[in-house]
């Protein structure tokens, strides 16, 4: 209705312009918002049928090992399972770190690594690429719905978790992750 109404008003009213613009603006973004949190809500199938570790391991080599990239996966203290909305967080956070070694990275090799010790759960998504100063990501610019790497911490920090990036030009990117398992049950998990 808005981008009707703009083919129809006078070139002149600039308010009116402003104002119709303005609410076209703000349903595109609600729209990207929804987008967002429903793809995010969607659990995918492999995740349900085979577990995090070998969900991670086939989206890797779809994304990454078809492309020539090397990928290795080593998981330890990894056969039960955890709990469904763990793993859906989980997955999401180190898909979007192994998206962004195919986005950015250009790397030759890439090793997962998902680590279950005691209290708990440590991963790794190391790369052997360009690296980058990640001490040049900012804070989101609004909504904070941000996919990437703010949007990887945010998540760890919702799970309790904590988060380190070392990378830098040239000597490739270390993501590293760790959430407790713990009392996950009073984390609403
Ligand atoms: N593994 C990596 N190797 C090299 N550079 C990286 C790597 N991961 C992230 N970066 C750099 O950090 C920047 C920020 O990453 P981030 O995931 O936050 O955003 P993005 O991937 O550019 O966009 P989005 O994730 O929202 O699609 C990237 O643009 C890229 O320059
Ligand atoms: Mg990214």
């Amino acid at each position: 209705m808005n981008t009707d109404a703009l083919e129809e008003i006078d070139p002149n009213d600039s308010a009116r312009l402003t104002q119709l613009t303005g609410g076209i603006r703000e349903l595109a973004r609600s729209a990207v918002i929804d987008l967002r949190r429903l793809v995010f809500d969607l659990r995918p199938i492999a995740l349900d049928d085979l577990g995090l570790a070998a969900a991670l391991r086939a989206y890797a080599n779809r994304r990454l090992a078809e492309r020539g990239v090397h990928v290795s996966v080593e998981t330890i203290g990894m056969k039960d399972r955890l709990p469904s909305q763990l793993e859906t967080a989980l997955f999401r956070v180190l898909q979007e770190a192994i998206n962004n070694v195919a986005k950015h990275a250009r790397a030759t090799s890439v090793r997962i690594e998902l680590l279950r010790m005691n209290q708990d759960l440590a991963a790794v998504v190391l790369d052997d690429g360009i690296g980058f100063d990640p001490s040049a990501i900012h804070q989101p610019t609004h909504t904070g719905e941000a996919l990437g790497l703010l949007g990887i911490r945010e998540r760890v920090e919702m799970l309790g978790g904590s988060l380190n990036i070392d990378s830098s030009p040239g000597a490739g990117t270390r993501v590293h992750l760790r959430v407790p398992l713990a009392d996950l049950e009073g984390r609403g998990l």
